[in-house]
């Protein structure tokens, strides 16, 4: 199973969202990381075929999925970051209507809403409507949606959107918990929600892809891009307005910085054993 995009680009007007993207998918979870505007949902409304684009290539086993039409949209499951439209619907209502629009046959669309209902833990309350529901059930209603007809590849634009700490997590084990034989493409500008659950890390910055690799190998690849020191007569502001400053904390009484960047000063410690997927986010994609 590959999902390939060569050279995909998409314009508005004189804004380029998208930006020639080269990339292959294979299976496993893709965390895709970026700011807000870097394109990420640009780059999941084409694969969806939601919006026309540009130029370029998206093949699904080596077939453009323009070509597959159809019969790839059967195979995809999708989340889209905009949502709100089904309030008057229960969630039973709403997940039988869109199995509907699926295509799935009625008897096997029962058994699949059935089991979805109980792996959100929404079982007991799919009489109810989408409108009384808390941010965290009406995610899981759509991540419940974005799974029937156990699609192949699942693309899934920012689903813990708005969600407390444990609604995060529990979405973030429901995600992990899907990886097998699937492509998962989950977007977000948070770097907590994939970096746990990521096989791999997709970094994007002004339409561009800046990064590929395992979430080891990228915090490998700022080892010696980061470093700690206490801000001492030079005083935060300076500190700021000469390095990329991370995280600012207190030790001893002091005010310290962590820094990265290509230039770091030369005081300061370098610190390989305590690195984290936010010191990638903030050397690749900080401005
Ligand atoms: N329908 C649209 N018309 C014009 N510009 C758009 C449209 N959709 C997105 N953009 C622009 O494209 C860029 C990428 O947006 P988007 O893909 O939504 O980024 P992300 O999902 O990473 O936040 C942004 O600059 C955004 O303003
Ligand atoms: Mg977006």
């Amino acid at each position: 199973m590959r999902l390939e995009l060569r050279g995909l680009t998409k314009t508005y007007g004189g804004l380029t969202a998208l930006d020639h993207v080269n990339i292959t998918f294979t299976e496993g979870i893709y965390g895709i990381l970026g700011a807000n505007g870097a394109g990420k949902s640009t780059m999941m409304n084409l694969l969806t075929d939601n919006i026309p684009r540009t130029e370029g290539q998206i093949l699904f086993d080596g077939v453009d999925i323009l070509r597959w039409g159809k019969d790839f949209r059967r195979v995809l499951g999708y989340m889209p970051q905009q949502q709100g439209y089904y309030e008057h619907m229960t969630a039973q209502t709403f997940l039988y209507y869109m199995a509907d629009l699926k295509a799935i046959p009625k008897k096997r669309a029962e058994r699949q809403i059935d089991r979805l209902l109980a792996v959100t833990g929404l079982s007991d309350v799919r009489h109810k409507k989408l409108g009384g529901y808390s941010g965290g059930m009406k995610q899981r209603v759509l991540l419940a949606q974005a799974l029937l007809g156990n699609p192949r590849v699942v693309i899934l634009d920012e689903p813990t959107a708005g969600l407390d700490p444990r609604e995060r997590i529990r979405i973030r084990n429901f995600i992990s918990s899907l990886s097998r034989g699937r492509i998962i493409l989950l977007a977000t500008h948070i770097v907590s929600d994939i970096e746990s659950i990521s096989d791999r890390i997709l970094m994007m910055k002004k339409g561009r892809v800046v990064g590929v690799d395992t979430p080891a190998n990228l915090i490998d690849s700022v080892a010696d891009k980061v470093k700690e020191l206490p801000c001492g007569s030079v005083g935060l502001e300076r500190m700021q307005r000469w390095y990329r400053v991370g995280n600012v904390f207190q030790r001893n009484g002091e005010t310290w910085v962590r820094v990265v960047g290509d230039q770091l000063p030369v005081e300061g410690e370098y610190v390989p054993d305590h690195l984290t997927l936010e010191d990638v986010y903030l050397y690749y994609l900080g401005e």
